[in-house]
């Protein structure tokens, strides 16, 4: 199975969770800038979420891609609060008609006082258990 571990970061959480949602697949998460279009079976992806919003950059990235090489993505996403940018990056995909999983992971990222120590080693832990239901 072809698997790439896609994020966007700002400040560094999304590129953690996305290292340890790589880890059962022995491959390197990387930044969307690092992106290779080529023939994925599973495509992990995420990122945070700015004044409610995705950013811009990761946006227009997500908006570039298409289900030709591409047959399902499972979206993760880091936020300091309850609204994380799924249902933005999810909205994207259905538009573009690439088959979304049903599961998605979501955890804590620090902002300002808010979640000082996340995504911490349990959240990290959960998301390589999380990686591991798509082997
Ligand atoms: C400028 C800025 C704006 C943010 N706005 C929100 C927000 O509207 N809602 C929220 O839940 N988190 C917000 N956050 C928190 C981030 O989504 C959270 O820290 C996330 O983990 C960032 O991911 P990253 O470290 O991969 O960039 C904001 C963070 C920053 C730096």
């Amino acid at each position: 199975m072809k698997v790439q571990v896609i994020y966007q970061t700002l400040s560094g959480h999304s590129r953690k969770v996305a290292e340890a949602l790589a880890l059962p697949f022995n491959v390197l998460a990387k930044p969307f800038s690092q992106y290779v279009n080529q023939e994925t079976d599973l495509l992990f992806i995420g990122g945070g979420i700015y004044a409610g919003k995705l950013n811009k950059k990761f946006e227009i990235f997500l908006n570039s891609l298409s289900n030709k090489n591409i047959k399902k993505v499972v979206i993760f996403t880091t936020s300091a609060s309850d609204k994380s940018a799924f249902e933005q990056i999810k909205a994207i995909f259905l538009k573009n008609n690439i088959e979304v999983a049903d599961s998605s992971f979501t955890c804590r990222g620090r902002f300002l006082f808010m979640n000082w120590h996340n995504p911490n080693k349990e959240d990290l832990t959960k998301a390589t258990e999380f990686a591991k239901t798509f082997i």
